[in-house]
Order: structure tokens, then sequence, then C-alpha cells
């Protein structure tokens, strides 16, 4: 079909910007680097001084003009003045510290509610095993936005609150001593930005996760994919791809699983890309039962790296989701990558020890780990304990949908996550966003971002929350949000009896969808405050909510044939802005089923007796 000539022109104008977009972003973060628990690192943790910056005097003068990189009074610049008479009016010092990694809001009360800049600063000292290394410095996660500068110079930029990047440090600009290391966080919101200016949780800033410097050789394996491939190509054949960065003309690559005594050499292509396929008839599968990791290391002649991972199959056929060719039911709970006792973002293993050990206490083989990619020290820990993962990118309520631009900073945070958790077995679904508003624009949106998603893995399910658009014929509740034609498993919020209703309301209410695919319910939940008790038509006491599972399981129990699981709304209470009842709420989204303090709520036994029964049932 001929476009006219208007047309031409604006498919032009739309090249051109996401052609100039993709140059900004491209010029800011080198590839991510791979598997960084694997690496040799030195840790840059601890205690960083800071400036706040709530003016911007740090990056703009007087005339709100970008400072030059030389400028004195630039707070990349440093803060040792060169004789009495030089005057300084920035400066660092240890009367104003922050724990790395750790959100700024819970470190002290001038934070908690804190939107704008943050100047971080530590010095270091490094000397490379071999000047041709290359050095990278890695941050698993700056909330929102990361200036990096070392020694006064710019390395990049980053946004996205929630996924890994790294940038490489050039040898002239790196010294033996006293490196000047500065990032400029911002954590303020826009409109245009992923997620948009309102969410359902707290706007967390700061160096939030790892930052650490990794070195490796000039010539080394940047990136790998390594998992099975679909079942009908083949029960046990391990696929994938390993990158090498300067790789030589026929660089060989050797892929070692010693357990399984495989041992075979590939060949990169001109780009450094080598084809993996290795024939693994003895291999075990990962399952739940069973979450078998296999060390696999990979090398060349220079470099050499390895991790634990698990070869599992999972695939969608016709209305059920199966795991190793087996049928199988999420029994699962979403979960935000906060620690409540602390009101703080998870960042340490213990962290992600106490949120999955809560999870597996309430009888879960799955976590919906909502709305943005967590520490990665949470899939590392699901892969060996045999959870299920659904992970998911903050395209989150009213995202700008009609914007290019928009779309290139979601695809890119997708990419990140993607690329960061691809060989981890215990993800099985990609989500491309939470409860966006149904429209032509937004379902196109979507649409390119799953396609993304299986262009990125095509061994993975993808998904998205969908919002219940439904129409009620005689009870019945249809799911038919347009996005559902192109998931793999449809997926939907429902709060019936909390958000409209009452937990009687459960008692007549039947879902469905057109769509023959796996339904499974993402959300559902209620408030209540731990340890307040009351009757169960108190809103806001335990028994309510107690009440509202009961209702709630008794209905899942009439769900269709193709109702294949559910992450109820959610593990533990969290800050959110949105919550202000000054009584029940006070800044708390409390629809945990553990409460602030980490304790039980009465729901929580509910849904447990609930998994125990469908547990023997799918045993
Ligand atoms: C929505 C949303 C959650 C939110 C929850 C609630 O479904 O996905 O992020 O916290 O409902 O209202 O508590």
């Amino acid at each position: 079909m001929r476009r006219t000539l208007t047309e031409q022109k604006r498919h032009f104008r739309w090249w051109l910007l996401s052609a100039l977009v993709l140059m900004q972003f491209s010029a800011n973060s080198a590839d991510l680097l791979t598997n960084i628990p694997g690496r040799k690192t030195t840790s840059l943790n601890g205690k960083w001084q800071y400036i706040i910056d709530i003016y911007e005097t740090g990056f703009y003068d007087y005339r709100y003009k970008e400072r030059a990189e030389g400028d004195p009074e630039a707070y990349w610049n440093t803060d040792v003045p060169a004789n009495s008479l030089d005057r300084k009016e920035h400066g660092y010092n240890d009367k104003y510290t922050l724990n790395v990694p750790g959100d700024w809001n819970s470190q002290a009360d001038k934070f908690l509610y804190y939107e704008g800049s943050v100047w971080y600063k530590r010095n270091f000292d490094y000397q490379k095993t071999n000047r041709d290394n290359k050095l990278y410095i890695y941050f698993g996660a700056v909330s929102y936005r990361a200036d990096v500068y070392l020694n006064g110079k710019k390395l990049g930029m980053h946004k996205g609150a929630f996924s890994p990047f790294n940038f490489e440090i050039p040898q002239e600009l790196l010294k033996e001593k006293g490196n000047f290391l500065v990032i400029k966080v911002d954590n303020r919101r826009y409109a245009n930005e992923i997620p948009t200016l309102n969410t359902d949780w707290w706007n967390y800033g700061g160096i939030i996760r790892d930052v650490s410097l990794v070195e490796v050789p000039n010539q080394f394996i940047s990136n790998y994919f390594i998992q099975l491939a679909k079942p009908n190509q083949g029960a046990k054949l391990i696929n994938g791809w390993v990158d090498v960065k300067n790789a030589t003309k026929n660089q060989q690559v050797t892929v070692d699983i010693p357990e399984l005594k495989i041992s075979q050499n590939f060949t990169v292509n001109a780009a450094g890309r080598a084809a993996i396929k290795i024939n693994a008839a003895k291999l075990t599968l990962w399952s739940m039962e069973n979450p078998k990791l296999y060390q696999v290391n990979i090398s060349t002649t220079s470099d050499k790296v390895g991790e634990k991972i698990g070869f599992r199959h999972i695939e969608v056929q016709g209305e059920k989701i199966l795991l190793n060719n087996k049928p199988i039911f999420l029994r699962g709970i979403s979960i935000h990558s906060e620690i409540p006792e602390e009101a703080r973002r998870a960042n340490t293993q213990k962290d992600a020890e106490k949120l999955l050990g809560w999870a597996r206490e309430l009888g879960c083989n799955m976590v919906r780990l909502a709305h943005y990619p967590h520490d990665e020290k949470m899939t590392r820990l699901a892969d060996s304990l045999g959870l299920l993962v659904w992970s998911e990118i903050p395209v989150y309520w009213t995202i700008d949908f009609k914007s290019q631009e928009v779309f290139e900073k979601a695809k890119t945070q997708l990419d990140e996550m993607i690329d960061r958790d691809k060989n981890r077995a215990s993800i099985i679904i990609w989500s491309v966003g939470n409860e966006t508003p149904v429209s032509e624009t937004r379902t196109n949106f979507m649409k390119n971002l799953l396609e993304e998603a299986r262009k990125q893995d095509p061994t993975r399910l993808v998904s998205a929350a969908l919002e219940v658009n439904y129409h009620s014929e005689e009870n019945m509740r249809w799911i038919d949000d347009p996005l559902g034609a192109y998931v793999d498993v449809v997926s939907f919020n429902q709060y019936l009896g909390w958000y409209g209703g009452t937990p009687e309301s459960c008692r007549t209410a039947n879902w469905g969808t057109h769509y023959k695919k796996p339904l499974f319910i993402s959300e559902t939940g209620a408030e209540a405050v731990g340890g307040y008790h009351a009757d169960a038509k108190q809103l806001w006491s335990e028994e309510f909510q107690e009440w509202y599972y009961v209702e709630q399981v008794a209905m899942l129990k009439r769900m269709p044939s193709n109702f294949v699981g559910i992450s109820p709304w959610l593990l533990a209470d969290f800050r959110s802005p949105r919550r202000n009842n000054p009584v029940y709420q006070e800044g708390w989204n409390n629809k945990g089923l553990f409460d602030q303090k980490g304790r039980k709520k009465k729901a929580f036994y509910i849904l447990k007796a609930y998994y125990d029964e469908l547990a023997k049932k799918y045993q």
C-alpha cells in the first residue's frame, strides 16, 4: 500500500526521531556486562559522601545554563580549595554520608519525601592487574536518573530505576590513587518516563543496589544466553549464543558443564558471536521439586566466566502452562522490593531470603516480582529454591503511550531486564506492564513491547497484568482486553469485594475469557491494619481481610478450566504516597499478608490452606 506524501513525511519524521533517541541512549550505556557475580569485582559499596542539590546548582550556573565540564563550581569537580583564597561553595564531607546500596528515603527523616538530585561522591584507588585490561563500573540500579563522573569527566547517563547498567572507564582517565567518583542521582518523576508521574509505591531515590568495579581482559566474554531450546527442537538441546568482545577471526569458545562431562568448542562469527548447540542427553531438568543447577563455564584463550544455570522447558499448550511438559498451577504471591519493618528498598541476600522465605511459608511455588525488576539476588535465589518467577517492567497505569520516545524508554528497560536475567530458570514470564488503560494506541504500544520480549528471548512466556475490562452478562465477567490477543497468558487484576462490591459479591461472580489461553489472576487483595481486630464487617480489620480471602478462595474454586493460577496482592505491607487515610493507612498500602512489623495477618492462613490443598491436588 503506497503512502501519501504526508504519510511519508510523518513516517520519516518518526524514523528520524527514534534514530536520534536511540543515538542518545546508545551513546550512554555500554553493553551490559553479563553475570557480575561470576566475575572478579571490587565492591564500591559503603558510606558515600553526599550533597543535596534541590536547585541543581551543581549542574547549572546561576543563569540556569548547564555548567561546562571544567567549571570549578560543578559538583563533579574537586571540592578541595587550591589555596586559602580559592572559594569553594560545594564540598563533600564525612558529616554528610549515605549508605550504598540503599535508598536515601529510609536513611534520614529529611529524605523521606525528598524528590530531586543528590550528588554522591567517594574516592577509590585502583591498580589494574594488566594495563591492557578493561575496567567497568557496574550499577545494580540507581533510582531514577544517574549521571556518572570520574575525575571530572562524564562517563555517561542512565535512566531507569530498577535495571543495571555499566560504563567503561577509559585507561587515560583512571588513576592508581585517589580517583574522584561522583554520581548525580535524580529521582524526580515525569509524565514521559517509565513509570510515569503516579504509581502506587514510594518514589525511593538513590543508589539502591550494589556498585562494583569489574576488570576484564581486553578480549572478554561480554554476554551469553544458554538455555534449553523449545521442546519441539529436542528434549535436552541446550541452545544459545556467546558474545566475545574484540574476538579474533574464528575465535574459539569453550562451554564446559563438568557434571555432565560436557566440553564443546564453538567458533565465533564475524560479529564475535558463537552459536551454541549442545545435546545434553543426561541432563536433569530444573523443576520446582528438584531445582537442579549445573555449573556452566565459558572460556576463551583470554577469559573465563561461569555460573550455575538450570535447564527446563516452559510453554503454553492450549489453555495450560506446561513446565517440562507437565501442566502446572501457579500458587503465587505478588511482592514489592521492600522490607516492611525498615520501610526500605530490598537489596541484600538476607532481604531476598526473607521475602522468598515468607513466600515459601505461604505455600507458594511462584512469585510475581511487581512492578519492576527486583535485585538480581532475588532471581538467583529463586533459581536455587525452585520458585517460578514473573518479572515485569514498570509500564504502569497511564504511561504516555503516544510517544515514540517513551516507547524507546520502555523497550530499553525491557531489554535490560531480559539481558540481566535471561539465564535464570526460575523466570517463566516476562511482563510488559500493569493495568494500562485500553486504547488502540496503548494496545499497539504494548503489542510492540511483547514482540520485543519474544525477539530478545524466544524461550519464555510473555504477559501483562490487564485491567478487568469486562462486560457482565448474567454475572459473567469476560476478560476481553484487546491486548489478550497478543499475550501467552491472559492475566488480570480483580479486587471484587474491596474495589467495588463486598466479599459476598464473590458468591455470584463468574469470570472467563474468550481467548483460548491460560487465565491467570495477577492480583486480588484487601487492606488490613496488622493487629487491628474487629468484626469481619469492619473494614481495615484483619477479620475483614480474612473474610475477603475466604470469599475469594471459594470463588477461585469455581473458576473455569483454563484458570492456571493467582498471585494475590500482596506479600507485605508497603509504603505508598497515595494511601492517606489518617487512621488506617498513613502513607502505607496495607494489603500485605505480612504487616509492617513482619507479622502474619489472619488472611495469611486462609490463603495458605488453599495453597496446601492445591499442592496435594497437583502433586
Ligand atoms: C493495583 C496495582 C497495584 C496497587 C493495587 C492496590 O492493581 O496493580 O500496584 O498497589 O492495585 O490498589 O493496592
